[in-house]
C-alpha cells in the first residue's frame, strides 16, 4: 500500500495512512514521510501500539536520537525511561501520578507554554515523535503552530527587523516566566543559555520560519524588557488560530512535528489522571547562529 497523506489543515500537519510504522521502513518509505515532514511540518499516525525499541528504531530513520539529559531536573536515579526517551508524562518510576506540589510536576508544566523542543540546546532539535501510550480524555490537546505562515504573514518592516537577530534560549526564563526559581548551581549551569537565530532557512524547502520559543529571555544587543515585549507580541501574532492544528489524542497515536519550523504547547488536564506520554527526538546537525543569512 502507498503512503498516504491527507491534509488535517490547509497546508499544515497531515495525517498519514498506508504504513505500519512499527516495522523497520524502506528507504523509499522513510523517503516519503521526510518529504511529508518538509511539506506538512506536522504528521499524526493513529494507532501505532509502540514499544520503546521500535519507537527509537523508527525516529533513527530520520537521524542520531538526543539523549534526555539536561532538558529537565530529574535524577537519572528517578527516571522511568530510559535517557534516549524523554518522558513527558505526568508520572513518577513508580508510574503514578506525581503528587501536586512535586518540582518535576511544576517543571514539567513549562510544556504548557508554547515552545520549540531543545531550543535551549547549542545544536537545537530537528523532529519531536511523540507516542501517547496512555492518554486522557478531557484536555490534554496538543497544539501546534506553523511557524513557516507565521513568518510569511509578518509585514515587511518587521520580516527586515527580525531577518538578523539573535536570541538568548534557556530553560531558566521558560520555568521563570511561571514563577519557578527554585534552581540549583548545577541546574543553572546545565542551563546555561545559548544563541538562536530568530528567523531561520528550512535546509530543504529554503522556506523561512520565525524561531520563538518560550526559552528566549533576551535578543542580542536589545535592552531586556524591549526583548522581552518583542518577543512576547511576535508570539501572539504566530500562535493566532489560523496558524494552529489542535491535535485531541486516541491511544496509541504517533505524532511527529520539525521543531524548526513549529511550536506547540499541551493544554491543562487533570493531572490525578494518568497521561503517559513518551517522546524520542532527532537531533539537529548544526549551530542555527552559523547559518548563512538568505
Ligand atoms: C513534548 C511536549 C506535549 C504533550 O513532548 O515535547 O511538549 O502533549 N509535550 O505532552
Ligand atoms: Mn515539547
Amino acid at each position: 500500500m502507498e503512503i498516504t497523506i491527507t491534509g488535517l489543515t490547509p497546508g499544515f500537519a497531515g495525517e498519514v495512512s498506508g504504513i505500519g510504522i512499527t516495522q523497520p521502513l524502506t528507504h523509499a518509505q522513510a523517503g516519503a514521510i521526510e518529504a511529508g515532514m518538509d511539506r506538512y511540518a506536522v504528521l499524526v499516525y493513529r494507532d501505532q501500539r509502540f514499544t520503546d525499541e521500535q519507537q527509537k528504531e523508527f525516529s533513527r530513520n530520520f537521524g542520531a536520537l538526543e539523549q534526555a539529559r539536561a532538558s529537565n531536573i530529574t535524577a537519572p536515579a528517578d527516571r522511568r525511561l530510559d535517557l534516549e526517551m524523554a518522558d513527558v508524562s505526568n508520572l513518577g518510576a513508580d508510574h503514578r501520578p506525581l503528587a501536586r506540589d512535586d518540582r518535576r510536576r511544576l517543571f514539567n508544566l513549562g510544556n504548557q507554554l508554547w515552545h520549540s523542543d531543545s531550543s535551549f540546546r547549542a545544536i537545537p532539535a530537528k523532529y519531536s515523535l511523540l507516542s501517547g501510550r496512555i492518554v486522557v480524555d478531557d484536555g490534554g490537546n496538543t497544539e501546534f503552530a506553523d511557524m513557516r505562515a507565521a513568518y510569511d504573514a509578518l509585514d515587511a518592516r518587521t520580516k527586515a527587523e527580525v531577518e538578523d537577530l539573535v536570541c538568548e534560549h534557556s530553560l531558566i526564563y521558560s520555568r521563570g516566566t511561571l514563577g519557578f526559581t527554585e534552581l540549583t548551581d548545577d541546574d543553572r549551569r546545565m542551563f546555561a543559555p545559548v544563541r538562536q537565530r530568530l528567523v531561520r532557512t528550512h535546509p530543504v524547502t529554503g522556506r523561512k520560519s520565525l524561531y520563538l520559543s518560550s526559552h528566549i529571555g533576551s535578543i542580542a544587543g536589545w535592552p531586556v524588557p524591549e526583548a522581552r515585549a518583542f518577543i512576547r507580541d511576535l508570539t501572539e501574532h504566530a500562535t493566532q488560530p489560523r496558524f494552529v492544528y489542535v491535535h485531541r489524542w486516541r491511544q496509541f497515536d504517533l505524532v511527529m512535528w520539525d521543531n524548526r519550523t513549529t511550536m506547540h504547547r499541551v493544554r491543562r488536564f487533570d493531572e490525578t489522571r494518568v497521561r503517559d506520554m513518551r517522546r524520542t527526538t532527532v537531533a539537529g546537525e548544526s549551530m542555527t547562529v552559523e547559518q548563512l543569512a538568505a
